[in-house]
């Protein structure tokens, strides 16, 4: 439960200027069936792979599936959490987004990793907002059955799975669903995470 504090540290503006695709970006649910061109998903993992990461060692890794790939939608689409389920059962293209653990050259843990995926998940993100794409990722999937289903090497570790897509009809989702999709985002204020003394 959050406190009257932490609540009145949070607005839904936009209080300083911002690059308009972060302005315009938002984790949708509703997705039209209209499918994802090829060009533009090359675009996307073209915007992660340009994300920068410690000691440049891009330790970010796409395993994806349209709609069209059936067998293989279907084994991303059946990880996903109940909740999950119901909306993104509509997304033309789902991706599972993973880290390799170690270095590549070197046999040691790179403590970075999920950082540098969290990175380009990011910019991936936003080249979506700019081609008319809606990224919703999600945490809740069932990770062991991703790593059974989809055969994930023990090199690799799932973090997310995004649902990807053209907008679609609201009145697609559940009433409840409708609700959150129109509701105001809230985010903290700076003074709730900007320091600029000794804490
Ligand atoms: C790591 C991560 C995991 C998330 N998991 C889920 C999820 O399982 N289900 C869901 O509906 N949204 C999920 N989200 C979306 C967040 O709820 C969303 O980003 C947040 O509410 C802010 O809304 P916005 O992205 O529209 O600004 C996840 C987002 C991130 C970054």
């Amino acid at each position: 439960m959050e406190s009257v504090i932490e609540s009145m540290m949070k607005t839904t503006e936009i209080e300083f200027p911002v690059t308009e695709l972060i302005e315009q970006r938002r984790s949708r649910r509703a997705y039209s069936s209209r499918a994802v061109e090829v060009e533009k998903i090359k675009s996307l993992f073209e915007a992660a792979r340009w994300a920068p990461s410690s000691v440049n060692e891009q330790p970010w890794f796409y395993l994806y599936a349209t709609r069209e790939q059936s067998t293989l939608w279907n084994k991303i689409f059946e990880t996903l959490m109940p909740g999950n389920k119901i909306w993104a059962k509509e997304a033309p293209l789902l991706v599972v987004a993973m880290y390799r653990k170690n270095f590549a050259t070197l046999d040691k843990p790179n403590g970075a990793a999920k950082f540098d995926l969290g990175a380009a998940n990011a910019f991936l993100s936003l080249q979506a907002t700019q081609l008319g794409l809606n990224v919703h990722q999600m945490g809740g999937f069932e990770k062991s059955k991703a790593i059974e289903l989809l055969n994930i090497p023990e090199t690799h570790e799932p973090v997310v799975i995004m649902a990807i897509g053209y907008l679609g009809n609201l009145e697609s989702l559940p009433e409840n669903l409708q609700e959150r999709e129109v509701a105001p985002r809230e985010r903290y204020t700076q003074d709730f995470f900007v320091l600029n003394k000794t804490f």
